[in-house]
């Protein structure tokens, strides 16, 4: 069941009437469901009863301090991808060694602070990166436990712009070259090799690409054990999809099933990373129409939110669902988009949806709660929506609005400051 649901005739976040929300926090605003959140994690652990996992929380997805602590006491770990997020992830008490840091271009800083933190594991993306840990972690006296990212080619038929394994994307190292790049990694002192890492992509629906994958890693991982490279998990990343319109239900037991007699018989630890299964449908955008028009055809309701707040329908072309806060009591006549007051045709937030809609009323998007807020931007000089919490009929901010002086206060200074740098003698 949805924490999103109407109860007499108003959408209600668990038992919060969104309009209360809006009146009290104003508007846009994105609002979390506690439940939800804690469903999705049981729904994995559930699924994956028979595996011992770890469960990585994609920080990426929503970075909120609250939903991370949420998943932390819930028992998850953190997928982290800077130093940023591991920041976030260790300021709400993460245990480190429940951390997995991804990404292709991990800086100094971020290496040297992920090993003073004491994390899981790096897992590498290139040549270069496996060289440059190693000789970090020496100079620190350290060892870097590390995982190598492979790219194992397949098709997750998703978006492209959030395929990640296919050969031509920038992810991962090539399969080919796997196995004589761990035979490396063992030589090298400030390494100790943990395990094997792939994300092939992301709003995944089907199995059989995570299938074509598993069948390239265990086929890797035998290599690997006939070499005498011994690793102790296999994380197969995040990816699983969520319904925004009618996509079906995540197959998490199809593939803990496919999983679970090959990871036993070699004696491995699970590693997931999702992110958005486990929070997009825990949140929605609460946004207020500010006015109606009509172009020619097309007729259109301008909102308080953008795709500042929420790029997904602009970037990807992401259709998410649109609920008006009172529901609507009988069908729309006229398909209406609904659109920001940004300056661009593209901040559109919803096209030709079947709803009556009228200045002031109160519309939820749906399914906003996994790269909504985290992919926001001060663009056009909004600042960011407030973030609010749900459970049972207690709500809290757990962001504030972003006031203008927030936005202006870092540019202050140099308004009317000396020049500071001279350029070096050429
Ligand atoms: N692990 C790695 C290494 C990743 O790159 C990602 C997502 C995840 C885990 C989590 O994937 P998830 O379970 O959330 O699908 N902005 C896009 C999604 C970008 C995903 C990037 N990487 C969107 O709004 O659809």
């Amino acid at each position: 069941m949805s924490s999103f649901e109407y109860q007499n005739g108003l959408l209600h976040c668990e038992q919060f009437p969104l309009d209360a929300l809006a009146k009290a926090f104003g508007t846009p605003t994105f609002v979390y469901a506690a439940g939800s959140i804690g469903a999705a994690y049981q729904a994995i652990t559930d699924a994956f009863t028979g595996i011992d996992t770890l469960v990585c929380y994609a920080v990426k997805a929503n970075a909120n301090l609250s939903v991370l602590k949420c998943l932390k006491e819930l028992g998850a770990g953190f997928d982290i991808v800077s130093g940023g997020e591991l920041a976030r992830a260790l300021s709400v008490g993460a245990d480190p060694n429940k951390i997995v840091f991804s990404g292709v271009g991990k800086q100094d800083d971020e290496i040297k602070a992920a090993l003073a933190a004491g994390i899981h594991c790096f897992n590498v993306e290139s040549e270069a990166e496996l060289y440059h840990i190693a000789t970090i972690a020496e100079a620190e006296g350290q060892l870097a436990p590390i995982s190598l990212r492979v790219n194992p080619d397949v098709d997750p038929k998703t978006h492209p712009y959030i395929s990640t394994g296919l050969s031509t994307s920038k992810f991962g190292i090539p399969m080919a070259d796997a196995l004589g790049l761990y035979q490396r990694a063992k030589t090298l002192k400030g390494l100790a090799i943990k395990g094997l890492d792939c994300h092939i992509g992301s709003q995944i629906t089907s199995i059989e690409p995570y299938l074509d994958a598993i069948d390239k890693m265990f086929a890797l991982i035998d290599s690997l054990a006939a070499e005498g490279i011994a690793i102790t998990h296999l994380d197969i990343g995040g990816g699983m999809g969520v319904r925004y319109q009618d996509e079906p239900d995540f197959p998490l037991r199809e593939l803990s099933a496919a999983l679970e007699p090959r990871l036993k018989a070699r004696q491995l630890t699970l590693i997931l990373e999702p992110g958005r299964y486990l929070v997009a449908n825990a949140g929605v955008l609460l946004t207020k129409v500010l006015y109606t028009k009509v172009n020619g055809e097309k007729q259109f309701a301008i909102v308080d939110a953008a795709m500042n707040d929420l790029l997904r329908p602009a970037l990807y072309g992401a259709a998410q669902g649109i609920q008006p806060v009172k529901k609507p009591q009988k069908a729309a006549t006229t398909p209406i988009d609904i659109v920001g007051p940004i300056c661009e045709t593209g901040d559109f937030l919803a096209k030709d949806c079947a709803v009556d809609l009228a200045a002031t009323d109160l519309v939820a998007i749906a399914s906003a709660g996994a790269y909504g807020m985290s992919m926001s931007s001060n663009y056009n000089s909004r600042g960011r929506a407030a973030e609010v919490f749900v459970q049972g009929d207690q709500a809290r901010v757990v962001r504030e609005r972003e006031s203008i002086d927030a936005q202006l206060a870092p540019e202050l200074a140099g308004l009317n400051a000396a020049f500071t740098h001279s350029a070096p003698p050429s």
